[in-house]
Formats: C-alpha cells, sequence, structure tokens
C-alpha cells in the first residue's frame, strides 16, 4: 500500500566499496518496475564505504522487500545514527550517542548483539566498541545482550572518525544465494558476479557466455539467472572444478543452457574454437592461490592472448584482477583489446581491479 507523500522510508543497503554506483542503478530500475516514480525516489552512496541510502514513500516492510530483491548487495540496514567522532573522545562519545538513540525494535524481551567492525587507527579494539555500544543499549532499552540467539543485530561500524549504527534486516548476507555442494578455498560472491556480468552488458538471448576460470561457478550461477536465454560455457583446468562447478549448477536448477569443459585458460581455442563468445567475464586467481613463483604480467599475457581469440570481434571481456597493473601492462604490450572501464573494488580489504576489455579493430 502506498504511504502517504510524507512517510518516507530510509533504508542503508551494503555492497563492496566500489559498486556503489551500481547498487544505486539497480535500486533505481527495481524502483520504477515496482511503479515509483524518479522524482518520489532518492539513492545515493551514504558517504560511508560501501553504504547506499535509498529512501522512498513506501511503508518500510515495503521498501524492505524491494532491497531484499537486489542482487548487487550484502545487508539491507536501518539506520539509527551517524556521527564524526573526536579523536580521544570515541567511546564516550559512542556511549553518549547510543543512551540518546531509539531502537524501536527493542526492549526486555528482545535480545540483541552488536557487530562491530573498524577501520582506521585508534587506540581501541572493536571489542571495546561493541562492549560500550552493548552496554549503553542495555541501559536504555533493557533488552538483554544474546551474542548466539540474538533477535536484533545491531551494527557498530567505525571508519576512521566517521560511525554509524544501523540495525541489519538481514540475516545471512543476501550475496549467499546459490547452494555450493563444491566449495573452493576462495570464491567469488554472487554480488560481485551480479556487478561483473552488469559492466559486461547483456548480449542477447542465444548469445554465448565464457567464464574460463570457473571455479565454484559463482558467474555461471548468477548469470544463469540475470541473463536466461544466454547460452554459459564455464572452463577450469582442475578437474575437481570441471565436475564441482557442474554439480553446483545441478544444485540450485541452473544447469539447462550451460556446459562446463575442461581447459587451460592460456589454450582456450584448442577446446573451445575461435570467436564464438560474445562475452567474457571472469576472475583469474589471485596472487594467494597461485602462489608466489608465479610472473601475472606473463600469466595475463598469455590469457589475453588466447581469450581474444575465442571472443567475438564486437565481443566484451570483464576480468577481476589482483594485480592491477600487471593486467594494465599486459593489455597495453599484447596490443589487441582496449580499456574501456576500470575500477577499484575492495574485496575484504583487498584491492582488486575491474576492467572491462574490447578487442581493437
Ligand atoms: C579465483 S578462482 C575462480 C573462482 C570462481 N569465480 C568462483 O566463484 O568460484 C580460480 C580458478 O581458476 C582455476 N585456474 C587457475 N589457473 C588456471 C588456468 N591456467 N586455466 C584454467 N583454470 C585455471 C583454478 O583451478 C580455480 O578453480
Amino acid at each position: 500500500m502506498r504511504a502517504a507523500m510524507t512517510d518516507i522510508a530510509r533504508l542503508h543497503l551494503t555492497t563492496h566499496p566500489g559498486l556503489e554506483d551500481i547498487v544505486v542503478a539497480e535500486f533505481r530500475e527495481r524502483a520504477a518496475a515496482a511503479g515509483l516514480t524518479e522524482e518520489a525516489l532518492s539513492a545515493e552512496p551514504a558517504g560511508f564505504r560501501g553504504r547506499v541510502e535509498v529512501a522512498a514513500p513506501l511503508e518500510e516492510p515495503e521498501l524492505v522487500a524491494l532491497a531484499r530483491s537486489m542482487r548487487s548487495i550484502h545487508h539491507v540496514l536501518r539506520p539509527v545514527l551517524k556521527l564524526e567522532l573526536e579523536p580521544g573522545r570515541e567511546l564516550a562519545q559512542l556511549d553518549a550517542a547510543l543512551r540518546a538513540a531509539e531502537i524501536p525494535e527493542l526492549g526486555p524481551e528482545t535480545s540483541f548483539r552488536i557487530t562491530p567492525t573498524r577501520h582506521g587507527t585508534h587506540d581501541f579494539t572493536s571489542m571495546d566498541m561493541a562492549r560500550v555500544a552493548g552496554a549503553a543499549v542495555q541501559a536504555k532499552t533493557g533488552a538483554p545482550v544474546d551474542l548466539e540467539r540474538f533477535d536484533v543485530e545491531i551494527r557498530v561500524d567505525l571508519v576512521e572518525r566517521d560511525l554509524a549504527v544501523a540495525v541489519q534486516l538481514t540475516r545471512e548476507p543476501l550475496s549467499r544465494r546459490f547452494a555450493k555442494p563444491y566449495e573452493q578455498r576462495v570464491s567469488l560472491k554472487a554480488d560481485m558476479a551480479y556487478a561483473m556480468l552488469r559492466l559486461a552488458g547483456y548480449p542477447g538471448p542465444g548469445a554465448k557466455l565464457l567464464d574460463p576460470f570457473c571455479g565454484t561457478g559463482t558467474i555461471l550461477l548468477e548469470a544463469g539467472e540475470v541473463w536466461p536465454g544466454v547460452i554459459r560455457v564455464g572452463s577450469d583446468f582442475d578437474p575437481r572444478a570441471v565436475e564441482g562447478a557442474w554439480r553446483n549448477l545441478v544444485a540450485n536448477r541452473l544447469e539447462e543452457g550451460a556446459r562446463i569443459v575442461r581447459a587451460d585458460a592460456r589454450r582456450l581455442a584448442e577446446e573451445l574454437g575461435e570467436g564464438g563468445f560474445a562475452r567474457i567475464v571472469t576472475n583469474p586467481p589471485f596472487g594467494r592461490v597461485i602462489g608466489r613463483g608465479i610472473h601475472f604480467f606473463e600469466f595475463y599475457l598469455r590469457m589475453l592472448a588466447s581469450a581474444r581469440r575465442v571472443l567475438a570481434p564486437w565481443g566484451r571481456m570483464v576480468v577481476l584482477a589482483q594485480r592491477r597493473d600487471a593486467l594494465r601492462a599486459a593489455v597495453e604490450h599484447h596490443g589487441h583489446f582496449r580499456i574501456v572501464h576500470a575500477r577499484v573494488v575492495d574485496m575484504s580489504r583487498l584491492f582488486v581491479g575491474l576492467f572491462v576489455l574490447a578487442p581493437r579493430e
């Protein structure tokens, strides 16, 4: 039901820092599809890394439902307060702010827990923040703390001097949306896969997508849901990944229109033929997994040469690269691609490059 124009619900949506604009664009699309006009809503980076503030003339549960349908976010939060803290007085200010804050969800019958995060240099720990915030909220509301079986999760996030307190409305991150009977030590989050597909651009029904380092298959799973009708091909040189990614597709009923083959990403054309793919979307291994001995420039160079042969001349390639400079140098040296878009994304404090490449004529 549409609320009166004066009732504006406001939420914060979290994502990988660096993908805020994608969250804004996705929110606007979904809001438009739900019948909201552009003038009625707002969606802006919240001035806090990895956060977007959205507001619309809806009842809060309606806006929460809209937010929960999004694919580019981790969590949905209801902001409680935002504050710039003075160095040396941070914990006292946190205490005072929370003793003054209204958190309508909490009372003597509702347990809560504080989840703290802290980035920057401070002379206290995140556990100190949780302890101070927990005591203040308990004093104000009478609610008991329960770290395991809490009813309400309160996030206290501090980035340098910026403090944000919010009620987290999602339990599990929304990015954890696929069943994964096969897991690897590291795999991409589905919201990152969504962002990569968005940057690649929908190629149309019947077009072919390739992920030549498919691992557990996150990109193929995500594409199965957002790009129905696109033919998905995954490849990996590890036979366990070939079999495992297929099991993951089957577990999510997304195997129709998909195929996984064993292939070395440096020699794709031998297995997959020339020029048939409209999109390549992939994250090659990061340094942690590939080992210290590897020379990234050489590795990227061989990957690009191989990808160029299987990609259509009008195609697009989206690559997530931990070694940003090595990727740029490899693109330049190879000479058959140009970088049409590049950005840095913070993946759990790993600053990775997200590149969109187009073949040069
Ligand atoms: C970073 S993971 C990809 C993760 C994947 N996006 C996911 O969500 O699970 C890298 C994968 O690349 C594979 N790999 C590494 N070197 C390769 C190569 N030269 N050719 C093909 N696959 C390779 C590994 O076996 C691993 O499964």
